[in-house]
């Protein structure tokens, strides 16, 4: 079976080559992928700036969406032909993450990641995709989906009638405005592109910002919501954009701090923490639990993810130069 191998770091070093045939032992199972998709996260592996001592040749990527073609020993929690997807870290089922869970995650210099035709992992580290969902669909969600999930609705309590911002239209930031609308809160978008604005205020959201052209965003999102602030941030942007949206947030709001776009050194003053009693919540992915119970609200409401473009496996180095461009809008996938 063919399998793309990170032989060094730079996406020219990402080879297609040949695998031996992967068996089922014992709690395990056999998917034959369908479908896969890009987060941040990959780049960043791809590139040698986030994990810097990865062992090569190391499989890529953390999510996919594959057939179960084989079951090992004492499996019981799915059967061959159920379409599933991998969680992220297939060790962390529920609860508070642990490190061994956070050791678990996919394709980051732990387990092998998900760019191969056919996929061991463990039973219990799979997850029924629903069923209105397309195998691309399906596959955006372990990463992105879940973070978000895990932001709003996981750490966070969201309830209609809040109010959330959104940094940028990347695969993270568009779930999130997605899992807030759906829960009848107010969204507000930041973009560099007045265009994927316009794109954000169509999936529901009620106000947008460009951050190239209102580099005080902050000062906006005050204007906005009659000088409170929002409820929640979901905070992608890392140093570069902390201290602003420490501005933005309501007192007693959180913010999810997830990606680090705009770099993760950098200076924060922490009183208006403690002076304004806001949360700053760190957030790595989720449980497969979240996973589920994400899964149950999207199959409940068939909400749709919003897939940019999707490359065909063969291609999948062109799927990573795609997504460094940043011109997309929500997530980038690969089929099979
Ligand atoms: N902690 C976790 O578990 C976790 C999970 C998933 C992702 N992440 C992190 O979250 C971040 C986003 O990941 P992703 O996969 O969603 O990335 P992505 O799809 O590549 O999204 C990138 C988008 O972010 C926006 N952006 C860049 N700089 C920005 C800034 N200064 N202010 C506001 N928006 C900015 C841009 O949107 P516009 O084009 O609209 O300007 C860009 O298109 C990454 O840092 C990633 O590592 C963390």
């Amino acid at each position: 079976m063919l399998a793309y191998e990170l032989e060094a770091f730079g996406f020219e070093s990402l080879k297609l080559v040949e695998r031996p045939e992967p068996t089922a032992g014992p709690g395990q199972v056999v998917l034959k992928m369908r479908a896969w998709s890009l987060n941040f996260r990959d780049l960043m592996i791809a590139k040698g700036q986030y994990n810097p001592k990865l062992r090569m040749p190391a499989v890529p990527l953390s999510d996919g969406v594959g057939e179960v073609v084989q079951i090992g020993p004492g499996v019981s929690r799915v059967k061959v032909g159920d379409r599933v997807a991998g969680a992220f870290m297939p060790k962390w089922i529920a609860g508070a993450i642990t490190d061994a869970a956070g050791r678990s995650a996919l394709g980051g210099g732990g387990p092998d990641g998900m760019l191969a035709e056919k996929v061991v992992i463990s039973e219990e580290g799979v997850v029924h995709v629903p069923e209105h969902l397309s195998d691309t669909e399906g596959a955006t969600l372990p990463c992105a989906a879940v973070t978000a999930w895990h932001a709003l609705l996981g750490e966070g309590s969201l309830k209609a009638g809040d109010t959330v911002l959104v940094q940028g239209t990347g695969g993270v930031s568009i779930f999130a405005l997605q899992l807030a609308v759906l829960n009848g809160a107010r969204v507000i978008v930041t973009s560099s592109s007045d265009e994927k604005l316009a794109r954000a205020l169509k999936l529901g959201a009620s106000d947008g910002i460009n951050y190239k052209t209102t580099p005080k965003w902050d000062e906006r999102v005050r204007e906005l919501t009659g000088g409170a602030g929002v409820d929640y941030i979901v905070e992608v942007g890392g140093a570069g954009t902390l201290t602003q949206s420490m501005k933005a947030i309501k007192g007693g709001g959180q913010i999810s701090l997830i990606g680090v776009l705009t770099g993760g050194a950098g200076q924060v003053n922490p009183l208006p923490i403690l002076m304004r009693n806001f949360r700053v919540q760190g957030i790595f992915v989720g449980s497969r639990e979240m996973f589920e119970a994400m899964n149950r609200a999207i199959a409940l409401h068939k909400l749709r993810p919003v897939v940019d473009r999707v490359f065909p496996f063969k291609e999948a180095v062109e799927a990573f130069r795609y997504m460094e461009t940043a011109a997309h809008f929500g997530k980038v996938a690969i089929s099979a």
